[in-house]
C-alpha cells in the first residue's frame, strides 16, 4: 500500500487529496503546525495515519524533521496543495530521491525578485520590473521617470493579491508602499522584505493549470479570472475552460512552459497567471508550483471530468497519470464580497445546492467583522455554476448572484437593522464585478 506525505492537509485542495488517497487505499501522514493541526476537522484527523508536527518557521530543522518523518514511514510520495511549503517540498524531494522539483530553483516560484530573474534568464515575457529595499529607492524610480502610473506594488513574498495596489498617483504610493511592507504569510516563515514595482500591464486576466511529469508538461485549461478594478486586484470569478484562438492558446502556453522551466518544475502542478494584452500578447504575471487555489481543482472536475487530485497524487508516485477530459461541460466559482466595512447581518437569497449548482458555501459567520475586500481572503464565500457551456453558465451563474443579499451594519450595530438600505451584489463596490 502506498504511503503519501502530505505537507498540510487543511484546505479545500488538500482535503480532497487526502479523501482520493484515501479512497485509493493509501496510507496518507500529514505534517502541519500545531496551531494549524488544532484546527483540523475530526472527519480529516480520522482519514490520516499520522501527524507530524514541526515548524515551518525554520526551514532547515523542517527540512531534517519531514525528511527524518518520510524515512520512518516509508514514505513513497511527498506532496502539497500550499504555496508556501513548496520550497521545502522541492527540497524534501530532493533528499528523499522523490519525484518533485528541482530544489535549486523552487524560490523562484514563490519569491517574485527571484521568480523575475528567473523569468529574464529564460526569456519570460513578463512585466519590467524592480526589486526596491527602501522608500529612496522607489523615489528615484520615480524621479528618473524610470516607472509612470499607473504601476503596481507588491510585496515579493505574498499571495491571494495580499498586499499587491495598483498605485494610480503619487497620492497612493506611500499607502501601497505600506501595504507592500506589511509582513503576511503563514506558520510565521520569515519572509523577504522586498517589494517589486512593475509595470502595469492592461488586459484580460487568464490563469493556466498544468501538470508536469518528468519535465513534460500537460495543459489542462485555461481559467478566465474576474478580478475587481480600482487600487485592489481580488479574484471574484474563475471560469473554465477558456476557449481561446488557437494561436493565443500556442502563444500562452510558450509563455507558461517557459516559465515552468524557468522555475524547475519538474514534477508536479503548476499554476501560471497571465494577461492577454489587446494585441493577444501573453504576459506572465506570476507562476507557481501547485495547483490553483479558489476552487479551480474542482472546476476541473466539473467541467472536464480529469480528476486532479488522483493525477497529483499519480505524480508525486511516479505514476503514469491520466490526464485525458472525459467531459465536455464548462463551470464558473463566483465569490461573494462585502460591500463595506461593518459586521455580516445577513445574506439572503442564497440558492440551495442542486443540479447545476454544486457548491454554495458562506464561510463567514454571520456577525463577522466583515470589509471590502483587498484580497482573496476577504471574500464572504462562493458558489459554483456548472452546465454545457460558457453561456448557459455565465448566465445561470449572474442570475443566482442577482437574488443575493448581502446586508453589513456599521459598526457598532446599528438597533434597528430594518431601516437601513439594503444593497445588492451588483450595486456595491467591489461586487460589481462578479
Ligand atoms: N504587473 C501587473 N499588471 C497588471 N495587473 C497586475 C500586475 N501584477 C499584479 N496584478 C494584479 O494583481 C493581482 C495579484 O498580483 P499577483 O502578482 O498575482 O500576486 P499574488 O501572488 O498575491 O497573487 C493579479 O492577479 C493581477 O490582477
Ligand atoms: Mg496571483
Amino acid at each position: 500500500m502506498p504511503c503519501v506525505l502530505l505537507l498540510e492537509a487543511a484546505g479545500p485542495e488538500s482535503g480532497a487529496l487526502v479523501a482520493t488517497a484515501v479512497a485509493s487505499g493509501y496510507e496518507v501522514h500529514a505534517v502541519t503546525q500545531s496551531e494549524t493541526h488544532a484546527a483540523y476537522r475530526a472527519d480529516l484527523r480520522n482519514l490520516l495515519t499520522g501527524c507530524l508536527l514541526t515548524d515551518f518557521a525554520c526551514p532547515a530543522q523542517a527540512l531534517h524533521d519531514v525528511v527524518t518523518y518520510a524515512h520512518r514511514i516509508g514514505a513513497d510520495a511527498v506532496l502539497t496543495t500550499n504555496e508556501y511549503l513548496t520550497p521545502l517540498l522541492a527540497k524534501v524531494c530532493a533528499s528523499l530521491g522523490l519525484p518533485g522539483n528541482d530544489p535549486a530553483h523552487a524560490d523562484a516560484a514563490r519569491n517574485k525578485a527571484a521568480m523575475h530573474e528567473a523569468f529574464a534568464r529564460h526569456g519570460v515575457t513578463a512585466p519590467r520590473t524592480f526589486v526596491v529595499d527602501d522608500k529612496n529607492q522607489l523615489r528615484r524610480l520615480h524621479t528618473t521617470e524610470r516607472i509612470i502610473f499607473p504601476y503596481v506594488i507588491k510585496p515579493a513574498e505574498g499571495a491571494g493579491s495580499a498586499g499587491v495596489t495598483v498605485v494610480h498617483d503619487p497620492a497612493g504610493v506611500a499607502a501601497a508602499w505600506q501595504a507592500a511592507r506589511t509582513p503576511r504569510g503563514m506558520y510565521g516563515m520569515p519572509l523577504d522584505p522586498c517589494v517589486i514595482v512593475q509595470d502595469y500591464v492592461e488586459g484580460t486576466e487568464y490563469s493556466v493549470e498544468s501538470l508536469t511529469q518528468n519535465g513534460s508538461t500537460t495543459h489542462l485549461c485555461a481559467t478566465r479570472k474576474a478580478v475587481t478594478a480600482g487600487n485592489h486586484r481580488v479574484e471574484v470569478g474563475h471560469s473554465l475552460p477558456a476557449v481561446l484562438p488557437p494561436y493565443v492558446e500556442r502563444a500562452i502556453h510558450q509563455e507558461v512552459e517557459r516559465a515552468i522551466a524557468a522555475v524547475g518544475i519538474h514534477n508536479g502542478a503548476s499554476h501560471t497567471e497571465v494577461m492577454l494584452t489587446p494585441d493577444s500578447g501573453c504576459v506572465v504575471i506570476e507562476i507557481g508550483a501547485r495547483l490553483g487555489a479558489g476552487q479551480i481543482g474542482f472546476l476541473i472536475q466539473h467541467a472536464l471530468g480529469i480528476d486532479p487530485w488522483k493525477a497529483l497524487l499519480d505524480t508525486a508516485l511516479g505514476y503514469p497519470t491520466d490526464l485525458t477530459p472525459t467531459r465536455d461541460d464548462y463551470a464558473t466559482v463566483r465569490f461573494l464580497t462585502s460591500p463595506r466595512t461593518g459586521r455580516l447581518a445577513s445574506v439572503a437569497g442564497l440558492p440551495t445546492t442542486g443540479p447545476g449548482v454544486p457548491v454554495v458555501h458562506l464561510r463567514t459567520a454571520i456577525g463577522d467583522a466583515v470589509r471590502e475586500a483587498q484580497a482573496n481572503h476577504g471574500r464572504l464565500g462562493h458558489l459554483v455554476v456548472t452546465g454545457p457551456d460558457a453561456d448557459t453558465v455565465d448566465r445561470h451563474a449572474e442570475f443566482l448572484l442577482a437574488q443575493i443579499t448581502i446586508d453589513v451594519v456599521p459598526e457598532p450595530a446599528a438597533p434597528n437593522s430594518l431601516d437601513r438600505p439594503k444593497l445588492r451584489p451588483s450595486q456595491a463596490g467591489a461586487q460589481e464585478s462578479l
